[in-house]
C-alpha cells in the first residue's frame, strides 16, 4: 500500500483498463475481516480521497495503518464503450438516476469480503433525505470493523436498490450537496477520530460538545489581555472547583440559547434536571 491507500486506488487512474478487464487489485479475495479498521467507498470521484482526511490525525492514522481506505470507481462497474453508469428517470423529469444493475455490481464487490453483520460492517448511502448523522451515528460506526458508503452524484439512486440491499440513508445536514462524497469525507472525520490511538488524547473525546449532550464552553488562552478583551476571572483563579462550574454554566447557557432542540434532550435525561 502507498500511503495506507489500498485495492482500487492505483487502478481508477490507470486510464488503460480495458472493458472486461478487472484490475488485478479488483479481484482480490483476501477477507478484510482481520485488518485494520477500512472505508469502502462507492464513488464516480475516487481521486477526491482521501481529500481533507489525508490531512492531520486522520492522515497520520492513515499512514500508520490504524485505519484503511478503499475507494471504489463506480465507471469500472458501468456499461458500453462510455462506461455508463446512469440513465433518466422513469416517468420523466430533470436529471439522472444511477442504474441499479451498475450500483448493485459495485456494492457486491465491495461486500465481498465484508462481514454480512451490519453492526459490524455498516451500508450507507449518503443522502438529503437520510436520517441525521450525529455523534452517537459516529460512536456506531467507529465500533464496527469498517463501513461502505455510497456516494451518489445527480438525482441519485434507484429506490430498489436502497430496498435490496437494505441500505442506511444518511444526511450531514438540511442542505443539498452536489454529491456525496464531502458527507462521506465529514462522517468518516468524525468516526475515525474516535478510533483508539487517532487522537494523542485517549480521555479528549469524551469531554466535548455533544458527548454530554452540550455545546462546549468557549476556550481561552494567553495574553490575559488582548486588545483590551480579558480572560474571564475564574479561569486564571487557580480554583478548579469554580472552573468546572463555570464551564458548566457557560455550556448550559450556550445549548439553551443556540439549540433548543439539543437543550430539550439534555433537560429530560433525569441525571440533568438538577441545573433545570
Ligand atoms: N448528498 C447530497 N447532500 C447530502 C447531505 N446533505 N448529506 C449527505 N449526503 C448528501
Amino acid at each position: 500500500t502507498r500511503g495506507g491507500l489500498v485495492g482500487s486506488e492505483m487502478c481508477i487512474r490507470d486510464r488503460n483498463i480495458g472493458a472486461t478487464l478487472a484490475p488485478r487489485e479488483l479481484i482480490t479475495d483476501r477477507p478484510d475481516l482481520a485488518g485494520a479498521w477500512t472505508a469502502k467507498i462507492i464513488t464516480l470521484f475516487p481521486e477526491t480521497f482521501p481529500g481533507v482526511l489525508g490531512a492531520s490525525l486522520t492522515g497520520k492514522a492513515l499512514q500508520d495503518g490504524l485505519w484503511k481506505l478503499e475507494p471504489i470507481d463506480l465507471r469500472l462497474f458501468g456499461e458500453g464503450k462510455h462506461r455508463n453508469v446512469d440513465d433518466t428517470p422513469a416517468g420523466g423529469g430533470a436529471g439522472m438516476v444511477l442504474r441499479p444493475d451498475i450500483m448493485g455490481r459495485a456494492i457486491q464487490f465491495a461486500q465481498k469480503n465484508a462481514p454480512q453483520d451490519r453492526t459490524r460492517w455498516p451500508l450507507v448511502y449518503l443522502s438529503p433525505r437520510g436520517k441525521p448523522f450525529d455523534q452517537q451515528t459516529a460512536r456506531r460506526f467507529a465500533a464496527a470493523d469498517g463501513i461502505t458508503m455510497i456516494c451518489g452524484r445527480f438525482e441519485g439512486l434507484d429506490q430498489r436498490v436502497i430496498d435490496h440491499y437494505d441500505i442506511e440513508e444518511v444526511s450531514i445536514g438540511d442542505y443539498v450537496l452536489t454529491g456525496g462524497e464531502i458527507a462521506a469525507q465529514a462522517i468518516l472525520d468524525a468516526t475515525i477520530r474516535l478510533r483508539a490511538g487517532v487522537l494523542g488524547n485517549a480521555t479528549s473525546t469524551e469531554e466535548e460538545s455533544f458527548s454530554e449532550g452540550l455545546l462546549e464552553h468557549p476556550q481561552y488562552t494567553r495574553p490575559a489581555d488582548w486588545e483590551g478583551h480579558k480572560v474571564p476571572d475564574v479561569l486564571t483563579s487557580g480554583d478548579h472547583g469554580k472552573v468546572a462550574e463555570w464551564r458548566q454554566k457557560e455550556a448550559e447557557h450556550l445549548t439553551r440559547t443556540r439549540r433548543p432542540d439539543l437543550w430539550r434532550a439534555y433537560t429530560a435525561k433525569p441525571e440533568n434536571n438538577s441545573t433545570d
